[in-house]
This record gives C-alpha cells, structure tokens and sequence, in this order.
C-alpha cells in the first residue's frame, strides 16, 4: 500500500503526480497518464485575464472529467484582482484546488510581470496568493522555480512568503528562470525548501525513471514528486513509479504495448476535440506519436512519419509496421 500525501481537502497516494505542460498535457494526456497511476493531474495554465474577459479558449482549459480528479487548476496572471476574480470563477468547475503559475520562463508571459517573474517581487507574489485564497473554496498551491538567475536565487525566502500567505503546499522545480529547461534540475535546492516550510513541498525536475523518482524523494525529502517531460511517449513511467515506490517488480511495457497506447492516445486525442474535424485533431496527436517510438532502433524514419499523419488509419499502419520492422530486424523484448 502506498502512503498518502495530502495537503487540506486533497488526498492522493505518493506515488508521483503529472505536471501542467501547456500545449501537452491536455486531457487526452491527463487521462492517459492518470489511467497509469499519475496521482494527480494539473491543468494547462490559464489566463486569469483571459477568464476574466471571456474568453472561450481559456474557459474550456478549466474544465475537468471525472477520471482527471484529484486536479488542480493552475491560474496565471500578475494583478491580484484579476487573479481573484479568476478564482471566483473557477469554482463552478470544482477544481480540488487551485495553483499558481509563478514559475513559467516564457517571454510573453513575464513580460506581463506573470510567470516566474512573480518570483523578483515577492510581495506582490504574496497579494496574489492572499487574493485567491480569499476567493477560494479549495487548497490554493504555488508552483515555482529556484529563483530568476543565479545572482538571485531566492527560493526559501519565497517559499516561506508563499506559506505566510496561505499557501496549502508548494511545487518547485530545481531550475531558475535563466536556466529555462538547461542543465540539471538542483534537488539539494529543493531540500533546502524542504527543511524551511512547514507546508508539503512537491519536488519537480528531471524525472526520467522510477528510480529517479525514488532518489528525489530520498535526497530532498519532499513529501510529493512532479513529472513532466519524462512522461512524453512514456505514460508507463506512473505505473514503474507505483511499483517501485511499493517495492514492487517494475512492469516494463513490452514493444507491442506501447505501439496500443500510442493508439490509445491517438484515439483519446480525437475523443476529447469532438469540436475539431479528426483531420485537424490529429495533428495534435503528431508529436506524442512521434515520442512513442523515441530511443527505439530505426525509429528515425518512423517519426518522420509520425509528423506526417493524416488519418487514425495511417496511424494503425504505421504501428503495424514499426512492429514488423522490429520483428524482423530481431528485436527482443527486454
Ligand atoms: C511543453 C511544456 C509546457 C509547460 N507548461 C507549464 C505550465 O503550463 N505550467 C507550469 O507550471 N509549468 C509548465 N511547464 C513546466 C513543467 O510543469 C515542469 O516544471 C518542468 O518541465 C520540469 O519538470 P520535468 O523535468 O519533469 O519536465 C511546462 C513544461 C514544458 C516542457
């Protein structure tokens, strides 16, 4: 049995919970990943702003399945009003609770004063936590980095502001802004974190392994573990994380299994954008088949054709054939 990690309303086994990625982890993503034994799944970041004017784009991100939950919603945004108003708004979709963007690198979004650049005016940072929390009716989180750049690496101070203001837990990935996605996440930052907030602290960066995951929890103590990129193509990660962090065998996926949910994801894709004609829908579902076969022998060629899908048939085709391909060329499964 797993142990459980919590924070307010929120319950979950610690195991290992899915990252927000904007323009990845939508909810085909979230469903797959969660049907592996993610824990938990996040929301793409919404427009506080964007909510608040209406618009549809930013609503639809808001809403949530029931096989999604426990899930958070993640507001971004820079004025406490607006994030407040945003709050308010989002509890008809009953989120089990809200997180704050204060860790996007993304030029157009710190340009707003959102993001990670939140993290050079603790203060404000602050206002905007204190204004959700008034609005909200669920556990209000903040996810975050190490702090701007290397001259300013503020993370336990920031930390603490984000517990001061009423955050239930927080979520930090062992970068800073300047490192954008280089370099490797520091997980002795993360147990600095740790070892100054009371509230739970959710370790996130580089997580490519079960293995990795049992590290991050050894070496920074963290009471909860975020996966992000090293679930791209690898949704079987949550299951390997499950098994070992019960001391169980892991369960690796055998060839023909992973070109099924390759399938399976593409056919989630085109369910969930019922809205898109499935030639529009299924170039969303490119990238994440063209991961499928990432690291595999002879899978140039095929993810070329991956970029190139048109139809779920031609989909069903080319696993087809990446199995033979890997059959004839003697493949054996580990
Ligand atoms: C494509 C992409 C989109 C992302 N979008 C978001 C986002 O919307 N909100 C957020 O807080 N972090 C976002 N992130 C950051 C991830 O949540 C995570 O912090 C980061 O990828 C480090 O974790 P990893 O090494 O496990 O990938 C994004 C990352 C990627 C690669």
């Amino acid at each position: 049995m797993h142990q459980i990690f919590s924070f307010g309303s929120v319950s979950m086994p610690r195991t290992a919970m899915l990252a927000p990625m904007a323009g990845v982890a939508d909810r085909a993503y979230r469903l797959l990943c969660r049907s592996f034994g993610a824990a938990a799944a996040v929301s793409e970041m919404v427009s506080a702003k964007g909510l608040c004017y209406g618009d549809k784009g930013s609503a639809e991100l808001c809403a949530i399945t029931p096989e999604e939950r426990p899930m958070g919603i993640q507001l971004f945004g820079s004025e406490p009003e607006f994030m407040a108003r945003a709050a308010a708004m989002v509890q008809q979709y009953q989120p089990d609770w809200i997180d704050i963007n204060m860790g996007c690198p993304v030029h157009k979004v710190i340009a707003t004063g959102s993001g990670s650049a939140l993290m050079r005016n603790p203060s404000l940072a602050q206002e905007i936590v204190r204004a959700v929390c008034r609005e909200s009716s669920v556990p209000v989180t903040v996810k975050f980095r190490l702090g701007w750049d290397d001259t300013c690496r503020n993370a336990v101070p920031f930390a603490q502001a984000m517990e001061d203001a009423g955050a239930a837990a927080i979520a930090v990935h062992g970068r800073t802004k300047a490192q954008l996605y280089s370099g490797n996440a520091d997980w002795d930052a993360i147990r600095e974190v740790k070892q100054h907030v009371s509230i739970p602290v959710i370790g996130n960066g580089d997580i490519r392994t079960a293995a990795d995951c049992c590290a991050m929890y050894e070496q920074t103590g963290c009471d909860m573990v975020m996966v992000g990129r090293g679930s791209y193509g690898n949704p079987f990660l949550f299951r390997e994380i499950a098994a070992a962090m019960d001391g169980a065998p892991a369960m690796l996926p055998t060839l023909q299994e992973r070109m099924d949910t390759m399938l399976r994801h593409v056919r989630l894709i085109l369910e969930c954008n019922p809205q898109k004609p499935p030639e529009v829908a299924i170039r969303e579902a490119r990238k994440h088949a063209a991961w499928y076969m990432t690291g595999m022998r002879g899978a140039a060629q095929f993810r070329n054709r991956c970029y190139h899908l048109e139809s779920y048939a031609q989909a069903e085709q080319l696993a087809e054939d990446f199995l033979r391909m890997q059959e004839e060329d003697g493949y054996h499964e580990a």
